[in-house]
């Protein structure tokens, strides 16, 4: 069979994608802002699903907004073989993270159509929503739904910066419904296999354009409050003060230093926001919030960091009299691609000559939990310099076109089991 990738109809589609925006321009590239279920969100997912009317395919949405495209096969009583991602963005990113898989997914099922195949399974492209945390503080909402993982009333009382709840925002959204709807019991999928970029460095490094992932890092979130004594900046003399934003700073760096002592490559810990309270220059802080996000391949690894911050916060609290609350968000275990879908995947490359290598995905992505559901693997592409969730991001059409390629020779196999 004969797959040709629409390479120029892709890059275009890609383009046309990072037009919903809410981003300002970036000078060293094409800065994209999508959260979830905001106009440019909304438009986004019209958009995809007009293409996907245009391709011939079945369009269904459940209740958290996950969208399914699907290509009906031959015997569709058979599970499908799904492939999927997303196409929300955090707060200026590029244009590539997520939705080289969205529409990836689709022209891979797009070329398999027009090769003339009739998939015996049916086909699923699945555009899942809220792979980034970006607004209800938690990544991959859709696909934890679907998977179980999350329970659908912690879900639907999650809330955005302002005070709204999931199931008011995604009602405004046009998606009612409860979420317990949304849960995909175990087996529903054959085949799970998703297309990302490494949003790494070593495929470039090593001058490869494919690789194949056989496992998925463990994230973990936590939310810390630490709240101290807020006063007049001029006038709180320093001996008395219960700077909050100070025994922040502290935490910030205690976290860092327990990270970098697992010397483990694959440790990796980031406290990416810090809300300060009331955030006036002549104000003393007296509430921080801040968010961590730690990841392991090793999970016990990941908790033995946690639990040094907690010693030190312990102190800090102590030394500093201010309280300091820890909320868990999320701790997810890691997942395990399928040796069968990571040898059909080798199998596809060997046959075309496409050097590729096997590796781990420091990442999460939305298969984390689809693995919870279906055996899994992902296809990863370079990405220039290793660079993602900036504008510079950057994927090469040519690299985006032969990852395209392998998934849609993937889907057939996989559809004709
Ligand atoms: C996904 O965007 C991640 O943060 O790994
Ligand atoms: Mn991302
Ligand atoms: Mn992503």
């Amino acid at each position: 069979m004969q797959i040709r990738i629409d390479e120029d109809r892709l890059i275009n589609e890609l383009e046309t994608l990072a037009t919903f925006t809410d981003a300002e321009p970036a000078a060293n590239g094409t800065a994209v802002t999508r959260i979830v279920f905001t106009p440019h969100d909304l438009r986004a997912r019209a958009w995809l699903k007009s293409l996907a009317a245009e391709a011939g395919f079945a369009v269904r949405q459940d209740a958290v907004g996950n969208t399914f495209i699907r290509w009906v096969g031959t015997d569709p009583e058979l599970p499908a073989v799904a492939t999927g991602s997303h196409t929300d963005a955090i707060p200026h990113a590029g244009m590539y993270d997520g939705t080289v898989g969205v529409l990836g997914g689709l022209e891979a099922m797009r070329a398999l159509k027009r090769s003339g195949l009739q998939p015996r399974r049916s086909i699923e492209l699945v555009m899942l929503t809220s792979e980034e945390p970006t607004r209800f503080g938690i990544g991959c909402l859709g696909s934890r739904l679907i998977a179980g993982t999350l329970e659908p009333a912690r879900a639907d009382a999650l809330q955005d910066k302002e005070d709204s709840p999931l199931s008011s925002v995604r009602a405004a959204a046009g998606f009612s419904g409860t979420l317990e709807s949304v849960l995909l019991p175990h087996g529903y999928y054959h085949a799970w296999v998703e297309l990302h970029i490494e949003q790494g460095p070593l495929l470039e490094r090593e001058g490869l354009p494919l690789g194949i992932v056989t496992s998925i890092a463990a994230p973990a979130g936590y939310r810390f409050t630490i709240t101290g004594l807020g006063g007049h900046a001029g006038a709180l003399l320093m001996p008395d003060r219960k700077d909050a934003l100070c025994a922040a700073a502290e935490l910030i760096l205690a976290i860092e230093r327990h990270a970098l002592a697992t010397g483990a490559i694959d440790t990796v810990a980031t406290v990416g926001t810090c809300d300060v309270h009331p955030g006036a220059v002549n104000s003393v802080p007296s509430r921080v919030v801040l968010q961590l996000d730690i990841r392991d391949t090793d999970p016990h690894r990941r908790e033995g960091v946690m639990q040094a911050v907690r010693r030190d916060c312990d102190e800090i609290r102590k030394r500093r009299a201010v309280t300091i609350a820890e909320e868990l968000v999320n701790a997810d275990a890691p997942a395990q691609s399928s040796a069968h879908i990571v040898e059909t995947l080798e199998s596809i490359c060997n046959q075309d000559n496409i050097s590729y290598k096997k590796m781990v995905s420091r990442a999460y992505h939305d298969s984390l939990f689809m693995a919870q559901i279906a055996p899994i693997a992902m296809i990863f592409i370079p990405c220039h310099n290793g660079v993602s969730h900036r504008p510079d991001e950057y994927a090469a059409p040519a690299d985006i076109a032969l990852g395209t390629r392998v998934l849609a020779a993937a889907l057939a196999k996989l559809a004709s089991e």
